[in-house]
């Protein structure tokens, strides 16, 4: 395989590289009134403002060529046509299948996947309706009232992440809760508020082995059990999302309660499945498949559109430019939205999970970066908090700031003071503040010559900060689904690019294999191993506090 490193367009990148970089975004938009308008794509209720970016038209011509060297076009159409591209594990990616709208064919080994897809959509859409019309009764006739999601990682953040962003669609009944950590105290807490007569837990987990999830699930049913004594009544109140069906029986659930997905879709990208139970529960089927349909209407942009009007390959083409050439290792995700407070870390773990690897598909270290560390919170809350280093500090870190054009309350005056805000801070990080500007600023607040120039450098900015502005008409399970499928293709971009394997996860197993050993030694259940001196001084200190309260110690 062709590496990185040896395309034309890299080695041309690296040079154009050196003639732009001292180039200031401030003279780009005052030489080129129609810069906005250019850098500037609509695709469905999304609108992305790319236009303050470092990059000019020979910028922007390189990448595509450097996307096309990639290749990019071939392996795009080869995700969409169920290819094993994910080729650590001998699977296709397809989470464009479970929202593929059209309902074409898409074959994986020979067999179209869309019947299986419609059938676990069907299932949980009367599912979904049962509960939500009051027709599904918990174990002493009462209506649920309260949803347990327990997942970790991709079978939670997505489905925490799009209940939080559309709770205003959300069934007035129904309260969503999620418990992912094994840190007893959130089951516990949740525990707490609900009642296990008008309860319904969903155990989500892709390979149903997961031991976090596992341990609160067992902990639930028994907690469950003790109240309602007979087992015949989990029935009414534990359902299980896998791709594992023998593991889902063997822990005792009911199989009839069981929602399928396949191992073609990562943990990942699989809000769109039946890990999207809690989604449909809460926000209804209609809802449910508004999502999809925004979802493929960016699928359909993603495979059709040319390179050059194309948002994810744009995002993810800009996004390197400032990590491979830059030396941008971090990317700020911003929403302006309340609502979306849990975006950045399921941005977080769909691209770091993805795109965080060292070596390409043919198992060559990398020669470049690859991920950047995803990181982030609210836009408003930030800029009370880290926007200072974003704008003073000395690394480049690229943001994009997430907003809705349409009001999200109908308090007076609050969502323009937030898009005001939007606005203005990628002004400032495009613009920055001159020294003589700032001087000019400060005599004019009256300060003696001395004492103004002694400020100056402190009050400088130097601008030429990269921000994307990506605006939705509104959010809506339509528009979110656009939202996400656009962040799910960049990332797939970008791993294009790197010719690394976006859909495996390995970096996760090591820890995952070591804990088990070390809870054997923190147990007492085995003597402790042989570690480094740090290791084994940490079990010892753990096992001296708790021995007298462990079993077995
Ligand atoms: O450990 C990482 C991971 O495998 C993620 O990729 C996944 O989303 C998460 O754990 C949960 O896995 P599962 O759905 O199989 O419980």
């Amino acid at each position: 395989m062709k590496h990185l490193q040896d395309l034309p367009s890299w080695r041309e990148l690296w040079k154009h590289f050196d003639a732009t970089k001292g180039l200031h975004m401030r003279e780009m938009f005052e030489q080129d009134p129609e810069r906005a308008q250019r850098y500037w794509l609509e695709v469905g209720g999304i609108t992305l403002d790319y236009s303050k970016n470092r990059i000019t038209d020979e910028t922007l011509e390189l990448l595509f060529k450097l996307a096309r060297e990639a290749g990019l076009p071939e392996r795009i159409k080869q995700m969409f046509h169920g290819e094993k591209i994910n080729e650590t594990e001998n699977r296709a990616a397809l989470h464009i299948a479970l929202r593929n709208r059209t309902n074409s064919p898409i074959e994986v080994d020979g067999e179209d996947v869309m019947p299986k897809v419609n059938h676990v959509l069907h299932r949980m859409g009367e599912f979904a309706h049962e509960v939500r019309s009051g027709e599904w009764l918990g174990y002493t006739n009462q209506v649920i009232t309260d949803v347990v999601n327990i997942g970790i990682g991709g079978s939670d953040l997505g489905p925490l992440m799009m209940c939080t962003a559309l709770k205003p669609f959300g069934h007035p009944r129904l309260r969503m809760h999620f418990v992912s950590n094994v840190d007893g105290s959130q089951l516990r807490d949740v525990l707490e508020k609900v009642h296990p007569e008008t309860t319904l837990f969903i155990i989500a987990s892709k390979t149903f082995t997961t031991q976090e999830t596992l341990t609160n699930a067992l902990t639930a049913r028994e907690w469950f059990l003790k109240h309602a004594g007979e087992e015949a009544a989990i029935a009414k109140h534990f359902a299980a999302v896998s791709t594992n069906i023998k593991a889902v029986s063997e822990f005792g659930i009911d199989t009839a309660n069981m929602f399928e997905f396949w191992d073609w879709v990562g943990g990942r990208y699989s809000l769109w499945s039946a890990i999207g139970l809690p989604i449909m529960l809460f926000l209804g089927e209609e809802n449910f498949i508004e999502m999809l349909n925004g979802a493929h209407l960016m699928d359909q942009h993603f495979a059709n559109a040319p390179l050059e009007q194309n948002m994810p390959v744009l995002l993810a083409l800009i996004g390197i430019w400032y990590i491979n050439y830059y030396g941008g290792g971090s990317h700020v995700i911003a929403p302006y939205d309340q609502h979306l407070h849990r975006l950045p870390k399921f941005i977080q773990q769909l691209d770091m999970e993805s795109n965080g690897k060292q070596v390409t598909l043919d198992g060559q270290p990398v020669a470049h970066e690859t991920a950047p560390i995803i990181w982030g919170e609210t836009g408003i809350n930030g800029q009370h908090a880290f926007f200072q280093l974003l704008h003073q500090g000395t690394h480049i870190t690229p943001i994009d700031l997430i907003a809705s054009l349409e009001k999200r309350s109908n308090l007076p005056g609050h969502h323009e003071i937030l898009l005001a805000n939007v606005f203005a801070q990628a002004e400032a990080f495009m613009r920055g503040k001159t020294p003589e500007e700032a001087r000019a600023e400060l005599t004019a607040q009256g300060l003696a010559a001395e004492e103004a120039e002694a400020l100056v450098p402190h009050k400088t900015f130097s601008g030429n900060r990269p921000s994307n502005i990506i605006l939705m008409t509104k959010i809506n399970p339509r528009n979110m689904g656009s939202l996400i499928a656009l962040y799910e293709h960049k990332t797939f971009v970008q791993g294009v690019v790197w010719g690394i394997n976006s859909f495996d996860q390995w970096g996760v197993e090591l820890g995952k294999q070591l804990a088990k050993t070390i809870l054997n030694e923190l147990t007492g259940k085995t003597a402790v191993q042989p570690h480094d001196s740090s290791t084994e001084r940490l079990i010892r200190l753990y096992r001296n506090t708790n021995c007298s309260k462990t079993e077995g110690c």
